[in-house]
């Protein structure tokens, strides 16, 4: 990881990890007052967010709404997903606000996009099932400020961010030694603060910190070293984006309940454990990660949910305890491998950060006091999956070592990705009045 981190930060396309300049420079210190806005887009519904901040690091006051996106808007036209985004917020700013309220907004787009500046930048492309041709190349601030113009409404996009970035905003907003932030969610990635001068791809970039977050867009890591099975290959063979995002296909919400279902749909065919009910284990995603996640967690004796699972979704009838047994072992391999590559890809940017203990090599920094090092996470996986996050938690403290790890902190953050959003826009808004912008 770390190599290809390294790699990517010295040219566009120099690894398979496109380490992204986000042109944010300055996170919030808490100094951030006022009302401001969010749109959170990035996986299957969408959230507007209105945060009230006050001096202190106070957040007054936060309201989230959540709007699931229709399937067929991940799939359709651009002018069709952020007129429904625009709609959505429209809706939302009239009944928080009134009619002709003018507040700076922040956009959580939770893609690969190559910015230009803090509030543009152009889709790479799609991940996490969203496929809509002529967004890619586009500014994607531009097409929610055109939508956001075309229904009337009077606000425009003041941050472009990712969710990692955000998640990392709110993280530094309440902890100044916050320094990266991971998303594991229906996707994985991850954002980190460099160093300027070590973004070699981009010599000259000046900032008054020194440092700017990159967006690592950590889904996409690749390597031989990667523990993949041919359950991994027949995954990522019936995926638009084939050859792409091989990590976040390890880890991510969206396919791991896929992973073991393919694996039980193996021991289906290849011998008569479920019986001649198996028939529905051919069928694509059947499983559900919040499916899998149940059966790891059920602790009952008899493994009641288990059965229930089996028989509900999977029409499975009359499993006896051993078989469900192995189905629980099956989800939970799949499960710990997940947990422990998240773990991995940690350690990789500690390191990267001279925060891992090893005495700071690639970072140029020396020996020297641990210093206390904060990472915000995010997303389903980590927050809603205690067995998920005991791995992760258990391979971070393996890979670290025990005194290294007490000085490693993963703080979960509420809503992070859109609040932390609204506050990028605080602090973008207020740059821009300082600036007579
Ligand atoms: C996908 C996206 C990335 C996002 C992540 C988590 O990997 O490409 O931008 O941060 O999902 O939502």
């Amino acid at each position: 990881m770390v190599v290809e981190m390294h790699a990517g930060l010295a040219s566009d396309g120099g690894s398979k990890l496109k380490m992204l300049l986000t042109f944010v420079d300055a996170l919030p210190n808490g100094n951030e007052e006022g009302i401001y806005y969010a749109i959170d887009l990035g996986g299957t519904s969408i959230r507007v967010l209105r945060v009230e901040v006050g001096a202190g690091s106070v957040i007054i006051n936060r309201k989230v709404e959540h709007q699931p996106i229709p399937e067929e808007l991940t799939k359709g036209t651009t002018e069709s997903l952020f007129n429904f985004v625009a709609l959505a917020l429209k809706n939302f700013v009239e009944k928080e606000d009134g009619k002709d309220e003018k507040r700076a907004l922040g956009f959580t787009f939770s893609f690969p996009v190559r910015q230009n500046s803090v509030s543009s930048g152009s889709l790479i492309r799609w991940t996490k099932g969203f496929s809509i041709e002529d967004t890619v190349g586009k500014d994607v601030a531009q097409c929610l400020n055109e939508a956001l113009a075309r229904c009337g409404l009077n606000v425009r996009v003041t941050a472009l961010v990712n969710d990692t970035v955000g998640t990392l905003a709110l993280g530094h907003y309440y902890d100044e030694d916050t320094v990266a932030a991971v998303i594991i969610g229906a996707g994985t990635n991850a954002c980190y603060i460099e160093r300027t001068d070590a973004i070699i791809k981009c010599q000259g970039l000046l900032t008054n910190s020194g440092g700017m977050v990159v967006n690592m867009e950590w889904g996409n890591f690749w390597s031989s070293h990667l523990p993949r099975t041919p359950y991994d290959i027949s995954l990522d063979d019936k995926t638009q984006n084939r050859n792409d995002q091989g990590f976040e296909k390890m880890i991510s919400g969206m396919y791991l309940g896929e992973i073991a279902r393919l694996v039980l749909h193996r021991m289906a065919h290849e011998s008569d454990v479920f019986g001649d009910a198996a028939d529905i284990l051919s069928t694509p995603f059947i499983l559900s990660t919040p499916r899998l996640a149940a059966i790891c967690e059920d602790d009952s004796p008899d493994l009641s949910e288990v059965r229930r699972i089996l028989q509900e979704h999977l029409k499975i009838p009359d499993a006896p305890l051993k078989t469900r047994r192995l189905v629980v072992k099956v989800c939970d391999i799949v499960t710990r491998r997940a947990a422990r590559l998240a773990a991995a890809g940690i350690v990789g940017i500690l390191k990267k950060l001279g925060r891992d203990g090893s005495g700071a090599a690639s970072s140029g920094r020396t020996r020297g006091q641990p210093k206390r090092t904060v990472v915000a996470i995010e997303g389903g996986l980590y927050q809603g999956y205690p067995v998920f996050r005991e791995y992760l938690d258990e391979a971070l403290e393996e890979i670290l070592g025990e005194e290294v790890a007490r000085n490693v902190t993963l703080r979960v953050t509420e809503d992070g990705s859109g609040v932390g959003a609204a506050l990028l826009a605080a602090v973008h808004s207020l740059n821009r009045q300082q600036q007579g912008g």
